[in-house]
């Protein structure tokens, strides 16, 4: 697959965005924007995170990860049993040289959430943004937008993975498309419902693979083990069709066989489906 360079956004369309998100949320943006690069990009400044801080990440990590066997899928636990991520919080540099000799990705380190046309990019350059600040102790149990915790525990472990790789450059490059065809909403749904909060059938039951479920205590449990909590066979259209929960746990989880049959189901061009969904209702989360 070719990969596209970067779209650097004009410092205007930058200006817009902080302004945009900032009047929409009731919190404003929580990162720090003003350092940032053309392409959204900062500098781990490593030497800043206290001491504080540190401890805060080994924290959350020892929680995590005591809840990961029987619950987080196989591919998932192997990659992270072979990262070092337990005792500090992870250098960008280092795990960047690991990663690029599995499944040649890099992470970019962002102040926070990105324009979608920006993630995008990143992620057709097999580029993973990953936010640079980490919760403070108030925000232990709950934090308004993905923190370093989430974005390296939840998701670095899997890029580490061959088909889940490949998966997240092609939804990149889908993702441009999409905008071009005004269907994003469609596309944010299937990004939702597999790298957020998919489920996989692996051999020994169903366990998570998405990292908003990996990443959380609560989810993690409900998820997996929950009678509340409905799992459906993985269906595109159902997907694409289904209306997501931000602020509460998922009512609904899909379950793939394996992430081959993610990546394959999702190869086809969308173009017509986005134009077959526009026919077809809305379902509720
Ligand atoms: N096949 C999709 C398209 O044509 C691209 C895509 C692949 C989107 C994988 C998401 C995940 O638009
Ligand atoms: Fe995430």
């Amino acid at each position: 697959m070719d990969t596209p360079r970067n779209t650097a956004p004009q410092p205007d369309a930058r200006a817009e965005f902080l302004a945009t998100v900032a009047s929409r949320s009731q919190h404003g943006l929580r990162g720090d924007y003003s350092n940032m690069r053309d392409d959204y990009t900062v500098e781990q400044d490593y030497a800043l995170y206290t001491p504080q801080q540190q401890d805060i990440w080994r924290r959350l990590y020892r929680r995590q990860h005591e809840l990961l066997p029987g619950r987080a899928c196989a591919a998932f636990a192997s990659a992270l049993a072979r990262l070092d991520f337990a005792d500090a919080i992870p250098r960008f540099d280092v795990v960047n040289e690991q990663l690029a000799v599995a499944t040649n990705w890099q992470l970019v380190p962002v102040p926070g959430l990105l324009p979608d046309e920006v993630f995008f990019g990143h992620l057709a350059a097999r580029r993973f943004p990953v936010t640079v600040w980490i919760r403070a102790p108030e925000e232990f149990d709950y934090i308004v937008e993905p923190d370093i915790f989430h974005d390296f525990f939840g998701h670095v472990p899997l890029l580490f993975d061959s088909r889940i790789a490949d998966y997240l450059q092609a939804y990149g490059l889908g993702g441009l498309k999409a905008k071009r065809l005004d269907a994003l909403k469609y596309l944010a749904r299937l990004y939702w419902y597999t790298i957020e909060f998919g489920l996989v059938a692996d051999p020994d039951g169903v366990r998570a693979y998405g990292a908003g479920i990996l990443s959380s205590p609560g989810e993690l449990r409900h998820a997996v083990e929950s009678p509340d909590a409905q799992r459906e066979r993985f269906d595109l259209i159902r997907v694409m069709q289904t209306r997501y929960l931000i602020d509460d746990f998922q009512k609904v989880y899909f379950v793939v066989d394996s992430f081959d049959q993610l990546f394959e189901e999702t190869a086809p061009d969308f173009s017509l489906l986005y134009r077959a969904l526009e026919r077809l209702p809305e379902l509720d989360p």
